[in-house]
């Protein structure tokens, strides 16, 4: 059984606020963060929240922002439970946002019990002897699975570990957990942590504070007699030198909530190296209604000048101080392989990604793989002839199509990116890259390239499943031997 510890995120929807070094003002980003690598990478049984949602649980604001973390877990594809803590203000308030808590909860053969203690002095907390019986009766029924003790602040043997928070009554609680045939007891409100603590046959464990970095959670695995936890963080490690080279703007039609400023800022956060924005050139040169269609057909000759928003988007790069040499611009291919991209702005926008989103003959149910990979393969080379630094989700026009990559279809799209000096992108941006296409680029020296293809703030450097493939494709070198050089 996996379970997602996830706690503190403190939230705050002023964007710009923070106390010491909780970002409060991103928690939201965070958790959405959080909830999506959780329902498609980490794929938990149960995610418990263990409090501190918000940061000032008396404020007038507090409602707003339990609705709004609220319906961030709502996203989550799996059972999910949060419990309220010292910053959350009033208990009764707490659950008009969030759904009552079980007195028990059986999920994929393990038990999990919640409790809602009173604080005591000191930051501290006290289990009352209500919730101590129902410690003592957790087997009463012949539960013989696993059995995890939920709650917001640290127990722990008290002299065990150095968190100076704990239970007025600790001693006892460990006992009667003891006895009662505990396995685990999870919490938060320590914002460091702590690691897994063995007492006897008795385990503790807190999860780190999602709000502070490196904005981190918790991941326990129980079953066969053993617990094993793992700290995941949504940042990614700063040695890695991680640069996004895949991010929309404001500016893109399908954008979300997409912001220069706050991308950045992000980055920063979030343990990048750098981050290139990529505006889609079709959005710029089209209207919202000619943007799909009317570009793929008729290619540039076709865009209306007063469509074109080319000029704001290097106005926006410009009034974000960034450096010229990084602006950049995901090229749209027309059905003929033709940039959608005027001539006269190329010189303004060196980082080139190209991406093919769209291919003719896959309208056509009846067409036989052999023909859709020969075309495939005509359009990218024709492409590939205009300087394009990265081939974007290389294969996505299949799986958009809902179609098979057609066999015999990968080496010779590495050759031609290998011909052309084209790097290839990983990309999970409702796709899938396999690991044989990752091997293969490596085994023939074509650079990879990591891109979010942010459409949503908390998209960016969002490297965890890249990283993950990259081990799954065999490869465990340094990282520099294998991407591009910016
Ligand atoms: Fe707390
Ligand atoms: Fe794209
Ligand atoms: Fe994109």
């Amino acid at each position: 059984m996996r379970l997602a510890v996830i706690s503190d995120t403190h939230f705050h929807h002023d964007r710009s606020a923070a106390v010491g070094p909780r970002r409060t003002g991103i928690a939201d980003l965070l958790m959405l963060r959080a909830v999506h690598r959780l329902n498609r990478f980490v794929r938990p049984d149960l995610t418990v929240v263990l409090g501190d949602i918000v940061d000032d649980g008396s404020s007038a604001t507090t409602a707003a922002q339990f609705d709004t973390m609220r319906r961030i877990l709502d996203l989550l594809r799996m059972p999910w439970l949060a419990l309220p803590g010292n910053h959350d203000g009033d208990t009764g308030r707490f659950f008009r946002h969030f759904p009552p808590l079980p007195a028990v909860l059986d999920v994929a053969g393990v038990r999990c019990l919640p409790f809602v203690d009173p604080e005591a002095p000191g930051y501290n907390a006290y289990r009352d002897s209500a919730d101590l019986r129902r410690l003592d009766g957790a087997r009463a029924d012949g539960w013989k699975g696993p059995v995890v003790a939920l709650q917001h602040v640290p127990i722990f043997p008290p002299g065990r570990h150095s968190c100076p928070y704990n239970y007025d009554n600790a001693g006892e609680i460990v006992r009667r957990m003891e006895s009662a045939g505990i396995t685990l007891a999870v919490s938060g409100h320590f914002h460091a942590g702590i690691d897994l603590l063995q007492n006897g046959p008795l385990w503790f464990a807190a999860a780190p504070a999602l709000c502070e970095a490196p904005f981190a959670y918790l991941v326990v695995d129980l079953g066969d007699g053993a617990v094993r936890a793992e700290r995941q963080s949504l940042a990614m490690a700063t040695d890695l030198a991680l640069t996004d080279i895949h991010v929309h703007t404001h500016m893109a039609y399908c954008n979300e909530n997409m912001d220069i400023g706050m991308a950045l800022q992000l980055a920063r956060d979030l343990g990048l190296l750098g981050l290139r924005f990529t505006e889609h050139s079709g959005h710029l040169y089209f209207s919202y209604d000619d943007y799909s269609r009317a570009c793929f057909v008729g290619g540039i000759a076709a865009a209306h000048p007063d469509d074109n928003r080319m000029p704001a988007y290097l106005a926006a790069l410009k009034r974000h101080r960034l450096d010229p040499r990084t602006w950049g611009v995901e090229i749209d291919a027309d059905a003929h392989g033709v940039p959608i991209m005027q001539p006269g702005d190329e010189s303004a926008l060196p980082f080139r990604v190209g991406a093919l989103h769209g291919l003719d003959v896959l309208q056509n149910p009846g067409v036989t793989d052999a023909i859709i990979a020969a075309r495939f393969l005509a359009v990218l080379e024709r492409f590939l002839t205009y300087r394009i630094d990265v081939l974007a989700h290389p294969f996505r026009v299949f799986r958009r199509a809902r179609r098979d990559l057609p066999a015999g279809l990968l080496e010779p799209t590495v050759s031609l990116l290998r011909r052309y000096g084209t790097a290839a992108e990983v990309n999970f941006h409702t796709n899938d890259p396999s690991p044989d296409f990752i091997r293969l680029c490596i085994d023939h020296g074509v650079p990879l390239a990591f891109g979010s293809d942010a459409h949503n703030l908390y998209e960016v450097g969002e490297f965890f499943p890249h990283l993950a493939l990259l081990r799954e494709a065999g490869y465990d070198g340094p990282l520099q031997d294998v991407m591009m050089r910016l």
